[in-house]
């Protein structure tokens, strides 16, 4: 695992973008062999996106042949309210970048078998060629996409039940009342991230500090889920000073030595 320690918020969307936007760039995408971009929601990746948008906008990078597929959606929340994951990414991304809309993938939470909903996602990620960057961000108990503790390490997309843990972090976007906080979503599972040739990891704040230590320093664990990270041959955590506060020292000083070329 890679660990990028950046100053601020800022500095790390910045890191980030730059890193997606290689990526893309490098490949070199063309409709018949596109790009696959994996995405999340969350508040964590809003400045990797607003960077990504200033990329396009001075045009450095194209998402013409880009294809997309979300993390998760709620269930049963319809497709149109405004904190549904399907309002979430087209207001914070893809109604500034040129992507074609038949290349977003976003998993529909009202569809009426959710359970075949999931089993053609994951075909469609497959027919995709597979996901060539999955981004993600991580909930304050660890949690990857809404691979909530106790999830296996080895799911694919399916429905969750949230925690209460979940639940009330995501009230602040329902007017801070749990009861209209949908209880369920669908979301891909941890082998689904792990199935990709790369994954980005933003984390950012003190209140996330508990995660990265058990994600950086800690076992894999069910238990936070996204400590599965350590497994994958390509993974990147880039997180800010504040989320660094439970790391020891000595991994702390690692990380920083090893991207200054120190080491
Ligand atoms: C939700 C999303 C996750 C996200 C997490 C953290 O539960 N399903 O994908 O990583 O929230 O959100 P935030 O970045 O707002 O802290």
């Amino acid at each position: 695992m890679r660990v990028i320690i950046e100053p601020t918020y800022e500095r790390l969307s910045q890191w980030a973008a730059n890193y997606v936007a290689k990526r893309i760039i490098e490949a070199k995408p063309t409709a018949a062999h596109p790009f696959v971009l994996g995405c999340p929601t969350g508040s964590s990746p809003l400045g990797l996106y607003n960077e990504l948008i200033k990329k396009y906008q001075a045009g450095e990078v194209s998402f013409e042949n880009v294809i997309t597929f979300n993390m998760d959606e709620y269930v049963h929340l319809p497709e149109d309210h405004p904190e549904s994951y399907h309002s979430f990414m087209w207001k914070n991304f893809f109604s500034h970048i040129n992507i074609k809309k038949e290349n977003v993938h976003i998993l529909n939470g009202n569809a009426a078998d959710l359970a075949a909903e999931c089993e053609a996602y994951e075909k469609a990620i497959e027919k995709a060629g597979g996901i060539d960057l999955f981004m993600g961000g991580v909930g304050p108990d660890g949690h990857l996409a809404f691979n909530e503790p106790g999830s296996s390490l080895a799911s694919k997309t399916r429905i969750k039940t949230l925690t209460t843990d979940t639940i009330i972090a995501n009230s602040r976007f329902f007017d801070y009342d749990m009861k209209l906080v949908p209880k369920q979503a669908l979301t891909v599972g941890i082998g689904t991230v792990m199935a990709a040739k790369e994954v980005l990891l933003v984390c950012n704040g003190h209140h996330k500090a508990r995660a990265l230590q058990h994600i950086v320093d800690g076992e894999v664990s069910h238990k936070w889920t996204a400590s599965m990270l350590q497994m994958h041959p390509h993974a990147i955590v880039v997180c800010d000073e504040a989320a660094c506060d439970e790391l020891t020292v000595g991994t702390y000083k690692y990380y920083l030595d090893k991207e200054r070329g120190n080491l």
